[in-house]
């Protein structure tokens, strides 16, 4: 716990950043099973983004556990440290005026409650999205077979088998990844921001 530290305040406020960098920066929030399509969505929504000429970084569950999370595993405590450290990351790039497109299980709504938050304390919003796929469907996909593993008891506290996942009551955006196309969900979110004005309708129009 640090103690005698002092907020340090920024010549270029939040708003002014926006409007000289043209765009606004806030959080995406992927939630879901392993396996459920987050990754796939982020990564092809941070594509779409970024061919339009909009700053956007991912920040990814498997990736992020071999760097900044690599001292963390899947118990409850380790989980909820995982979504703070990463809440305060993605608050940083979106600060930074950068869409932060993270995907990560994230099974504890309290969890992320906290990284909500973190976020509309510092008036940047936060976008939940619940990639939805039954759990029949995601075993049956098992990209990196762990669903079988966790089944034959060779994974402990594998999300959906043998650890909790609290689905969102109220997302933002809700996507049924076994009934849409991966384009589908990504127009679903795109027209979201573009509703919100998080995102300029003329920059998608003109650059996509
Ligand atoms: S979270 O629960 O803390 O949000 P995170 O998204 O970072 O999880 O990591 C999940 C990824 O780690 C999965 O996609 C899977 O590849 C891998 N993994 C390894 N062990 C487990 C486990 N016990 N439960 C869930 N995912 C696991």
């Amino acid at each position: 716990m640090a103690t005698n530290i002092t907020w340090h305040e920024g010549a270029v406020s939040l708003t002014e950043r926006q409007s000289l960098l043209g765009q606004k920066g806030f959080t995406i929030w992927f939630t879901g099973l392993s396996a459920s399509g987050k990754s796939t969505l982020a990564t092809a929504l941070e594509q779409t983004l970024l061919h339009s000429g909009i700053s956007a970084y991912r920040l990814d569950g498997d990736n992020i556990r071999f760097g900044l999370n690599k001292n963390l595993g899947f118990g409850p405590d380790d989980r909820t440290e995982n979504i703070r450290r990463i809440s305060e990351v993605a608050k940083l790039f979106a600060d930074a005026t950068t869409i932060a497109v993270t995907s990560f299980i994230s099974p504890y709504r309290q969890d992320r409650e906290s990284a909500r938050q973190l976020h509309e304390a510092a008036g940047i919003p936060f976008v939940e999205v619940y990639a939805d796929a039954p759990l029949e469907v995601v075993e049956q996909r098992d990209p990196k077979g762990l669903y079988k593993k966790a089944k034959a008891g060779e994974i402990k506290e594998f999300t959906g088998i043998s650890a909790p996942y609290e689905a969102p009551e109220k997302p933002e955006i809700h996507i049924k990844t076994h009934e849409v196309s991966v384009e589908q969900g990504v127009q679903q979110i795109i027209d979201y921001l573009v509703s919100k004005e998080l995102v300029s309708a003329d920059k998608l129009v003109k650059r996509a």
